[in-house]
């Protein structure tokens, strides 16, 4: 079955990652919208992720000869179209049939990397028999250190380029409307969760002919799981509280290849990741839904950069929603932004094609942007193009 069953019929023009937004919200169930669109409690910081971006303005420059521009970059020393890279995101299988595998290839097409989470639906195996460039793989931390090293062994057999061990979330944030809607994979089937399903007809036929409908990646290789359908009851048994640089040091010891730490918001943090031997950290909140109250992720970042120097590499996510956003990131000192919701929005709105779309919109904004603020090499971009205000990275008591 394509993506898009419907396509030969008149689409909604796209053309900003907000359209893709409103599509996504029609077409999913609203359990799975809700597990994205939610930060933890109060959502502060979900919101400021993102609203933290406007605060900081482009300068505008004329006459500086903006032709043949480039946004193509590295990150950890592998070649991308532009410095952005799919972050992994839990359930996506969930959000359109197979969508791991669809956003993968998606990202494969487009020339930047898919990072897998521990969560997902499809497999390691099945992405990597679907796809053939290396994409990434995040690593949960979890108590059970033969799940771990098989974790990482099945990542290395399937040619992985890259883990991303995520650091921020040995306890879930509270999403509420996770709690209350009873979010599971496959969904738990009540009155009210089948009466919002039967309006979602694109997503039902799409689960319908598929089989990947559990966590692919944990089904069949953890022990002791009594509920591997609930996401809450599998991070409270299997998830490791005792977590700590010393714990992360055996698992850089489980795994030789580029090793990015995801979940680091405070310099001190930041140093300790550069001591394990890490390629890259991604300054990152987890997108709003773990320490709610917590600053935005582009607030963070100046502070860290000052910190690490060019001992790591430095990315960024959380509220990244346009290509403008990305290229403040860059200009902030970030090599590279990820992006979360963005493109899961693209996968539920319109699966694999909803991806590619999410991508080029990003892709046009960041160029258009670029070449407006007269640069023409995404690499020599500098916090020049910027205004910041003063106090923008704060002097916190
Ligand atoms: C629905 C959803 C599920 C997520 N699942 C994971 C996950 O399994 N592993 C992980 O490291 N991060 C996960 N994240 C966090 C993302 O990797 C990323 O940090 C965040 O989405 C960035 O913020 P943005 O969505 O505003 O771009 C998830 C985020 C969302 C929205």
């Amino acid at each position: 079955m394509p993506d898009f069953p419907w396509s030969s019929l008149p689409q909604p023009v796209i053309t900003e990652i907000e359209d893709l937004r409103r599509l996504y919200r029609r077409r999913v169930p609203k359990m799975f919208y809700d597990y994205t669109e939610s930060g933890s409690w109060s959502e502060q910081t979900f919101r400021e992720n993102s609203s933290d971006f406007d605060k900081l303005y482009f300068r505008q420059r004329v006459a500086m000869n903006m032709a043949g521009r480039s946004t193509a970059s590295t990150m950890i020393g592998q070649d991308v179209a532009m410095p952005v890279a799919l972050a992994p995101v839990g359930l996506t299988g969930m959000q359109h049939f197979d969508g791991e595998i669809k956003a993968a290839r998606a990202a494969e097409a487009f020339g930047v990397p898919f990072c897998l989470s521990t969560m997902s639906i499809c497999s390691i195996e099945d992405v990597a028999s679907h796809t053939s460039a290396p994409f990434w793989m995040q690593v949960y931390t979890l108590k059970d250190d033969a799940f771990m090293q098989n974790l990482f062994d099945r990542a290395k057999e399937a040619k992985c380029s890259a883990a991303v061990i995520t650091v921020d979330l040995q306890l879930l944030g509270q999403r509420h409307r996770d709690v209350k809607n009873g979010l599971s994979a496959p969904p738990k089937l009540t009155a009210k969760s089948v009466a919002n399903m039967m309006t979602k007809a694109q997503w039902g036929m799409g689960m319908l002919q598929t089989k990947r409908r559990f966590f692919g990646n944990i089904v069949g290789h953890a022990s002791g799981v009594t509920d591997p359908s609930s996401l809450s009851t599998w991070t409270a048994e299997a998830f490791d509280q005792s977590l700590d640089w010393g714990r992360i040091r055996q698992f850089r010891k489980m795994w030789d290849g580029p090793l990015i730490i995801k979940g680091i918001m405070d310099p001190r943090d930041a140093l300790e990741a550069c001591n394990v031997g890490a390629d890259a950290i991604i300054v990152s909140n987890h997108g709003g839904r773990q320490l709610d109250g917590a600053l935005s992720s582009i607030r963070a970042l100046e502070p860290i950069l000052d910190a690490v120097g060019d001992r790591i590499e430095v990315h960024i996510d959380s509220g990244i929603r346009s290509g403008q956003d990305m290229l403040k990131a860059v200009a902030m000192g970030a090599k590279a932004a990820w992006i979360g919701r963005a493109w899961v929005y693209g996968l539920g709105a319109m699966g694999q094609p909803g991806v590619t779309k999410a991508l080029e919109v990003i892709h046009k904004e960041l160029d258009t942007t670029m070449g407006l603020c007269g640069r023409t090499d995404i690499r020599s971009v500098d916090r020049d193009i910027l205004l910041v205000p003063r106090d923008f990275s704060g002097d916190w008591a």
